[in-house]
Parts: C-alpha cells; structure tokens; sequence
C-alpha cells in the first residue's frame, strides 16, 4: 500500500465517512470515493474532535455505477447485515488480488467473506466514535471521540503455520496510513479475539439498552443491573467453551470487569442498537448475538436471557415497526 492508492469506502455511513474523509484530509492526500447505494455529495465536512470543521472533496460513486479505475484497497464499511450483499455486488468488478478491509461489529460476516473474497483480506474493529450530522444534506460527519483501531487477518498464516507475509504486509501499512490519517491503528495477531471481545460488551449493553429504550449508565441502576449480570454470565460461559478470553482478568470476572467499564465509559451514551431501534432501522442483532446463540448450540449451553433479546429484536423487525415493544 501506497500513498498514491486508490481506495473505496463502499457503506459510508458514520464510520465509512470518517475513515474516508480522514484519509482524503491527509497530506499528501489519498484517492478516495465514497459509495453508496445513493450517490453523496462530493464537497464533505468532517467536524474534528478539537471542534475544527474540515472541508473535503472526494469522489463519490454508487454500487450500480462503479468507477471505472479499479482501487487499490475496498473498505466495507456497511453494517454487519449489509456486509456480504454489498460484497456481492462488488466482487465481479474488483480484479482478482484487491485488498479487502471489513469493520463489521460482530462476527458473522467475516468468517463468511474470508472464503468469498478473492484477495487477502483484513478485519478492523474501531472504538473511533463518529456521527452523520445534517442528514438533509447528507455531506457532513463529527468525529466525536478519539479511539483506536486494530487491525488483522483472520487466516493468518500459511498451510505450514509461517505467518502470510501479504496480509501482514498490507496490515502494517494500513495501519500506518490510518494512523497518519488521525486514526490510530495497530496491528494485532489475534484479530478474532478481538472480534469477540468487542462481540461480547455489544451483547451485554446493547440489546438491554434498546429493549428499555435507556442510556448506558441506566444498566448500573436496578432493575437493568441483575439483568446484566445474568447476561455476563451466558456470554462467559460460551466465550469459555469458544477458547476465547477476556482482555485481562479470567473468566466471568475478567467479563464483568470489561462491560462495566465500558458502561461507566459510555453512560451517557444511547448505544448504536438504541439508535437504530429510535430511528426504525434493523439492528445488528445476527451478528452479534447470533454467534453467540450458534456456539451455545454447539456446546449444548443455556442462553435464555441472550435467546429472549434475540426474539424481541427479530419480532421487531418482522413487525417492521420501532414500536413493537
Ligand atoms: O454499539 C455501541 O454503541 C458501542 O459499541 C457500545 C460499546 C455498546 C457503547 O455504546
């Protein structure tokens, strides 16, 4: 990867924007375009963190009619839900050997593309919080809180278990390009972990929180906490039988420790699924409780409490109202 390429943000929603609008700002600036399933605005703004509104022209294309130059690298920026149809229609205009980037929540969709997409591929997962501002006229994204990326292969290594030279290749200058772009990134070896730390905490905060329509910070107070707590319980014993652990810390506590944190972190905070359970959208439920619900199957696991918000979140959306409590 080099600062000449060429690269596609194709679901340019909150994060998508920043994430392009970042790597267009940039000095020497990158080729970006944004695509969509509308076209955007091609004069953007990105509202930095310090409050300083950035003006940003960058190309801007639809699925339908896709740019002619092929990109050097495609970031799919959709939501979990939207990830392997986008790439669907995608895949038949990218040479064989494109770069493909997902910051998809969950773990879904990743394992899926891994064995669709012809190319190396890489995953990120971003606590960068950035939202679309001034939806009429759809040209304008705040990049609200300074995170950090981390960024990694899934298939990680060769037939003969030697490390795959490409996908490390191109995840270290990812991450350098991110960086120098104003979003700091690493890569990490343990990309799935990863995947599933951040599963886990989506579990525990954000099926509750849009089931009771409350902030974060309300999950601390009764009677959301005991409900919580139980939640913790399922997703560590599962994670336990997955082999996957916690950041720090063992087991259920190691588990406890993390949600809370991130619920004092974010109290304030009406978390992405509240968001879209408001605004009438689908949720990222599949792919962030389904694989929970998959590996607890596979395990012969209880998970009543994680089953219960799953059905709700599906009754909703099959009732195809916000309302539908
Ligand atoms: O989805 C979200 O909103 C966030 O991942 C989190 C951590 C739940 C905080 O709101």
């Amino acid at each position: 990867m080099t600062a000449r390429d060429a690269h596609w943000i194709v679901g340019p929603g909150a994060l998508g924007r920043l994430i392009g609008l970042s790597l267009a700002t940039r000095r020497p600036p990158i080729a970006v375009t944004l695509i969509g399933r509308r076209r955007l605005p091609t004069e953007q703004a990105l509202v930095t963190p310090r409050g300083d509104t950035l003006s940003v022209s960058v190309a801007t294309a639809t699925l339908d009619s896709l740019p002619a130059q092929p990109p050097d690298v495609v970031h799919l920026t959709t939501k979990a839900y939207a990830a392997e149809a986008a790439h669907a229609a995608l895949a038949p205009h990218l040479p064989a050997g494109t770069p493909l980037v997902l910051w998809q929540n969950g773990f879904g969709c990743q394992p899926r593309l891994s064995q669709r997409h012809d190319g190396p591929m890489l995953c990120a997962t971003t606590t960068e919080g950035a939202y679309l501002e001034d939806m009429a006229s759809d040209s304008r994204v705040v990049h609200a809180g300074q995170g950090e990326t981390l960024i990694g292969a899934l298939n990680n290594t060769l037939m003969d278990g030697r490390p795959h030279s490409i996908t490390n290749e191109l995840a270290n200058a990812l991450a350098t390009t991110l960086t120098a772009a104003g979003l700091p990134a690493c890569v990490v070896s343990d990309i799935r972990q990863r995947l599933w730390q951040k599963l886990a905490v989506n579990a525990a905060i954000n099926p509750l929180v849009a089931r009771f329509r409350i902030r974060n910070g309300q999950l601390r107070d009764r009677p959301f906490r005991p409900m919580v707590e139980a939640i913790i319980t399922e997703v560590a014993a599962i994670l336990a039988a997955q082999g996957i652990a916690p950041p720090a810390g063992d087991g259920r506590e190691g588990w406890r420790t993390l949600v809370w944190r991130v619920v004092e972190g974010t109290a304030d905070n009406r978390a992405s699924m509240l968001q879209d359970v408001l605004a009438g959208r689908p949720t990222e439920h599949e792919a962030i409780l389904g694989p929970l619900l998959a590996a607890a199957r596979a395990h012969h696991l209880a998970a009543t409490r994680l089953a219960e918000l799953a059905d709700w979140l599906k009754a909703r959306e099959l009732a195809g109202s916000a309302d539908s409590c």
